[in-house]
Order: C-alpha cells, then sequence, then structure tokens
C-alpha cells in the first residue's frame, strides 16, 4: 500500500439535501484526510468533459443535467490506498445495491443521484484533481 490521493463530489443531490457535514464525517472516519477542498457550480461545458468517458452511455444526458443541477463540494482525499479505501465507504453505484453503512445506502436517492462521485483508479484520481485544483492549492499533510 501507498499514501495516494482520490478526488471526492458530494454531488447536488447531496448538497441540496443538507448532507455534506454527515458526507465528510464518513470520509474521515475511515481516516481519509481532506486535503483540498471547494464549493463550485459546474459549466456544462465542465460537466460533459469531467464525465467525457461516459458521453456514449444511455445515462449520459441526465447524469450531466444533474451534475449542473446545482452546487457542488468537491475535495481532495489522501490516505494508505485512498482511491480504494474511497470506493469501499461509497458503496455501489446502485444504492440499493450498496452495502450497509457506506455513504451510498446512508445517502444515495437513486442510482443516478447516489450521493458521491469517486475516482476510481489513481491515474483517473491524477487526472480528475488537475481538473478541479491548482497544486498549490492542496495541502498534503
Ligand atoms: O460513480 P461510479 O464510478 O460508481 O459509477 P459510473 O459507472 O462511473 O457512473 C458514473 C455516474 O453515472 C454514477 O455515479 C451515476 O450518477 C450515473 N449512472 C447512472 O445514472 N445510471 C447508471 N446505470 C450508471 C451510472
Ligand atoms: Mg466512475
Amino acid at each position: 500500500m501507498a499514501t495516494e490521493q482520490t478526488l471526492s463530489i458530494v454531488k447536488p443531490s447531496a448538497v441540496a439535501a443538507n448532507h455534506i457535514g454527515g458526507i465528510l464525517h464518513k470520509l474521515e472516519q475511515v481516516g481519509l484526510k481532506i486535503i483540498a477542498a471547494k464549493m463550485i457550480h459546474l459549466t456544462l461545458e465542465q460537466a460533459e468533459e469531467f464525465y467525457g468517458v461516459h458521453r456514449e452511455r444511455p445515462f449520459f444526458p441526465e447524469l450531466i443535467d444533474l451534475m449542473v443541477s446545482g452546487p457542488i463540494l468537491v475535495q481532495v482525499l489522501e490516505g494508505e490506498d485512498a482511491v480504494k479505501v474511497n470506493r469501499d465507504v461509497m458503496g455501489a453505484t446502485d444504492p440499493t445495491e450498496a452495502a450497509p453503512e457506506t455513504i451510498r445506502a446512508i445517502y444515495g436517492k437513486n442510482i443516478s443521484e447516489n450521493a458521491v462521485h469517486g475516482s476510481d483508479a489513481p491515474e483517473t484520481a491524477a487526472r480528475e484533481i488537475a481538473f478541479f485544483f491548482d497544486q498549490n492549492t492542496i495541502f498534503p499533510r
């Protein structure tokens, strides 16, 4: 295992439902450190670029609609094996299939409004972190 960084997003539905604190608490409880964070409202262009890998998928239009529907809280998380640790505490994409006590099981409404985004691999994490944060706004510790 190595110290890694990963990107996490509290999606618009969870921000609107007042779940920022609950979600960040779950992340900190599993030992992830929040080393950068900001609230932003994605433009259509930003959302389409960020989720570009899903452009041809049937759920893409709805995904983009939801991601631009309100502000999001974007964070960089750091810790041992952070990519996997975050994916584990997030739970499965579909909240009905997410393990009990995972973020998506607790805070997800359905498969599209599933509370959080998390990078799926270290390489993806590096790209996604650079998409949102200048290096001098990240505070490893
Ligand atoms: O977010 P995660 O990596 O778990 O799933 P993904 O397969 O990378 O899909 C990205 C996002 O698209 C999901 O988090 C959902 O918000 C949405 N999605 C959806 O609405 N319907 C699906 N069948 C699959 C994904
Ligand atoms: Mg994904």
